[in-house]
């Protein structure tokens, strides 16, 4: 498959944008079927890398939200680390893009009323879930979930303190598109105190 150049001209000023007219590109696009997922990449405690993948539940200038459990092992990194890279790739599309900043948490109330919207039995499964801790067995899990299940029938689910929004607050962009012959356009946005500069990139 052969994708239309990327050209300097063709990019927004503000990644951002750029960010939105791409994934907009990629939800309508019918055979993506989560255009949202990304890889999420952290550095342990320790020093190692670690990636995993987490759906993005919201982006702005302001930065790129995405919901998990505090105590996993994501949280603990970014705890220690708060630096994060998110990479979204899309092959129907050719189009990968690399964000790199800093993350923080969003506000309790933006993480109470985004948990609010959640299923009922996606909110009984946060509490259900120690996640990332050693389970036993899938019983243990099953049975914690039919105890939380009791706890909050007929009521309005809290949401778990540990199930927390972290906003990435963005300083580099990178965007992608695949050529023809590994001939491929990048395009490399970076943060400075008067806006972003934009340069290209070998491939
Ligand atoms: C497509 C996809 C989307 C996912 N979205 C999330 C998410 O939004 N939040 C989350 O905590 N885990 C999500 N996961 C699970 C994570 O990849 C991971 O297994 C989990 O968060 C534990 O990671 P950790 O032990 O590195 O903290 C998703 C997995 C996949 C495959």
């Amino acid at each position: 498959m052969t994708f239309k150049p990327l050209d300097k001209k063709d990019l927004n000023p503000d990644p951002t944008d750029q960010f939105a007219s791409w994934f907009e590109e990629a939800t309508q696009t019918k055979s993506i079927c989560l255009p949202e997922a990304f890889c999420l990449s952290t550095t342990s405690p320790k020093g190692d890398p670690e990636g995993r993948m987490v759906l993005l539940k919201g982006f702005d200038s302001t930065g790129f939200v995405f919901y998990t459990n505090a105590h996993s092992a994501k949280g603990c990194s970014l705890k220690k680390e708060p630096r994060a890279a998110l990479t979204f790739y899309w092959s129907e599309l050719g189009k990968q893009i690399r964000i790199h900043g800093k993350t923080k948490r969003t506000s309790v109330d933006e993480a109470d009323a985004y948990f609010a919207t959640r299923p009922k039995e996606s909110q009984i499964g946060a509490w259900a879930s120690l996640q990332s801790e050693v389970l036993e067995s899938r019983d243990i899990l099953e049975k914690r979930f039919d105890e939380f299940s009791k706890k909050f029938e007929g009521q309005v689910v809290p949401r778990p303190p540990h199930w927390v929004g972290y906003c990435l607050v963005p300083h580099l962009f990178e965007f992608w598109q695949e050529r023809p012959n590994r001939l491929h356009d990048r395009f490399c946005y970076q943060k400075i105190a008067s806006g972003w500069t934009l340069t290209r990139l070998y491939p």
